[in-house]
């Protein structure tokens, strides 16, 4: 890669999937050999989290977390991303394990952060993203909730429930984990929404998001109902200060 935006570690949470892991890890590697991978697991019944081991211990930049149990996609993160900025990482980048988010277009949101972002996210909504082997009730979904939140928050965010993202250290820790409620995917629009109320500055650059082929989504009706009222909070909450600013 050109230019580095520093130290890098890739989070990537896991919950069962064990045939995936070998290859994305792999692919990491393999596309940015600087960055470290950092795997969060949730004590999958499956046994990914002696998967992670074995790979952790095959390699000095791959490193398994352990957690006792499936508290949600955004409590790995927040655990993953103490671990990274204990460690002295500069930027903590979000990964499925899946295969969903390609290793390969990682410099693109890399070098977008160096250029000048405090947020870069891979977004499948922007002009040349795009999502491959999707079902239509799926897309409608995304698209849906993308549509809900830009109303309800009033952000400048096409993709704001992605998961294919790079946050700088700083920025983390300019918006602060430690109040942060969401569990599930609304993690996602909770911390692009507390990036960009600080007046820090989001980049969307397209990419192509590719459903998985093996294992299955963690997607549930519960993750749906969390983000649906927690979004209509936040909204709420927020709509003072838009019509101040508005008149
Ligand atoms: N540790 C942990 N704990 N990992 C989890 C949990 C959990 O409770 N729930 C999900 N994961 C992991 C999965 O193992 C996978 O690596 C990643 O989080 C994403 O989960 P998927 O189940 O593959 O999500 P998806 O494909 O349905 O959803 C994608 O789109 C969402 C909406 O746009 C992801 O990219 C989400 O991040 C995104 O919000
Ligand atoms: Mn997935």
């Amino acid at each position: 890669m050109e230019r580095m935006p520093g130290r890098v570690l890739v989070v990537v949470p896991t919950y069962n999937e064990r045939e995936n892991l070998p290859a994305i890890v792999g692919r990491v590697r393999a596309a940015v050999p600087e960055a470290h991978v950092l795997v969060a697991d949730d004590a999958s019944p499956d046994g990914t989290g002696a998967v992670a081991d074995e790979l952790a211990a095959g390699d000095d930049h791959v490193h398994a977390l352990h957690r006792p149990g499936k508290q949600g996609l955004g409590a790995a993160y927040i655990a993953g991303f103490r671990w990274g900025m204990a460690e002295g990482f500069d930027v903590l980048v979000e990964m499925d394990a899946d295969g969903s988010h390609q290793p390969e277009e990682l410099p693109k949101l890399l070098e977008r952060l160096a250029g000048g972002a405090d947020l870069v996210i891979g977004s499948r909504w922007v002009p040349g993203g795009e999502v491959v082997n999707w079902p239509a009730s799926r897309e409608f979904l995304s698209r849906g909730a993308n549509v809900y939140a830009r109303m309800m928050l009033g952000i400048p965010v096409r993709d704001a429930t992605a998961g294919f993202r790079a946050y700088r250290a700083a920025t983390l820790e300019k918006i602060g984990l430690d109040d942060v409620e969401s569990q599930g995917y609304c993690f996602q629009v909770d911390l692009t929404l507390r990036t960009v109320r600080h007046g820090l500055r989001v980049a969307e650059v397209p990419i192509v998001f590719v459903e998985r082929t093996a294992g299955v989504s963690k997607m549930s009706r519960g993750i749906m109902v969390e983000a649906f009222w927690r979004i209509m909070q936040w909204g709420l909450a927020g709509l003072p200060g838009r019509l101040r600013r508005s008149r």
